[in-house]
């Protein structure tokens, strides 16, 4: 894994030369050279022309970083319903049987806390489920509707120095800096999505052996549907294209299994490089990264916190509103990859 450049506005002099953009209500300070923006607002007062121009930033820059926004869990809920329809985990809770300590449904509570409010420990099931996160991803692309903008609030943080930061990575650029001839090869490619093989693959160790409480049916891409998309899409918001890969990536439709996976790991890993990457530093309870899942990638990045200090983020999910939110699967499809 190549690392990403760490890179905030005071720290790095080639960001500092850049220009602050500033809007009516939004301000702007580019993080990264091709993407990626701190920005600040003031969130005492939520309305629909706010939300419109934080949405008109995230299609240039593709992830804002705003710091101590004063969010709680009602008003961060409250901010995403303006952005489009909320996926939720009322699925999960049915289906699974998983308690919700959140207050909402709207609410994904994907930091390190249990629901009994206990830290979570190295090695439970939860744990290596949530292992998928440390790998380049988009929210939903295994879902038959695909998330678009997603909203992570920081309640409680770990140390600082003990790690739990969050990078993203430009797959605009990325595919702008393909060569012609392999824009063409790939221009039709259909990848097919499973959150099983991203589960999979984070346990998987070097040697090729999974772990064993995932080497069942239960966890088997093959074995359930996948989430189909195509690869090279129109991010309508910029008008650019965009490279929609993800860990999630099982396998290219009407390719050889083996060659496909080969093709869609030699593309994350062409992704996975510090010029296309960015990492955010979490400082304060109530800073919130925004960010479009249909031009950006993001993973969490594992630290010395687990298992003894809280990381307590949560996530709302805007379903993508765009015309290629459905990808190839059937409109109107309510199945949930893992559920089905
Ligand atoms: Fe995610």
């Amino acid at each position: 894994m190549a690392p990403a450049q760490v890179m905030t506005a005071t720290e790095a002099p080639s960001i500092t030369t850049l220009p602050l953009v500033a809007g009516p209500l939004v301000e702007y300070r580019p993080i990264h050279p091709t993407f990626g923006a701190e920005a600040t607002a003031d969130f005492s007062s939520i309305t629909s022309e706010l939300v419109d121009e934080i949405k008109q930033g995230l299609a240039k820059y593709g992830v804002l970083v705003f710091r101590k926004t004063g969010l709680d869990d009602a008003r961060h809920v409250e901010m995403s319903h303006l952005f489009g329809d909320l996926d939720d985990i009322a699925p999960f809770v049915s289906g699974l049987g998983q308690k919700n300590r959140l207050t909402s449904d709207y609410l994904f509570d994907v930091g390190n806390v249990n629901p009994d409010g206990t830290v979570m420990q190295p090695g439970t099931m939860r744990d290596l489920l949530l292992r998928c996160n440390y790998h380049f991803h988009a929210d939903s692309a295994f879902n038959p509707r695909r998330a678009g903008i997603s909203l992570l609030l920081a309640h409680e943080l770990p140390p600082a120095e003990l790690g739990g930061d969050t990078e993203f990575a430009d797959t605009r650029s990325a595919y702008e800096h393909l060569s012609e001839g392999r824009k063409e090869q790939i221009k039709d490619w259909v990848v097919m999505n499973s959150q099983l093989q991203c589960r999979r693959n984070a346990n998987t160790d070097k040697n090729g052996a999974l772990n064993p409480l995932l080497d069942t049916d239960e966890f088997d891409p093959m074995k359930h549907r996948f989430g189909i998309h195509r690869l090279v899409q129109l991010h309508e918001p910029s008008g650019r294209t965009n490279l929609y890969i993800a860990a999630h990536a099982h396998h290219v439709e009407g390719m050889g299994i083996e060659e496909g996976q080969k093709e869609l790991k030699g593309l994350l890993e062409y992704v996975d490089q510090p010029k296309y990457t960015f990492r955010v530093k979490w400082r304060d309870p109530g800073d919130l990264v925004v960010w479009d899942n249909t031009c950006v990638l993001h993973r969490s990045v594992p630290g010395s916190y687990a298992g003894k200090y809280k990381r307590d983020l949560r996530r709302t999910t805007v379903h993508d509103m765009g015309p290629q939110a459905w990808g190839l699967n059937e409109v109107g499809a309510t199945w949930r990859n893992g559920l089905d």
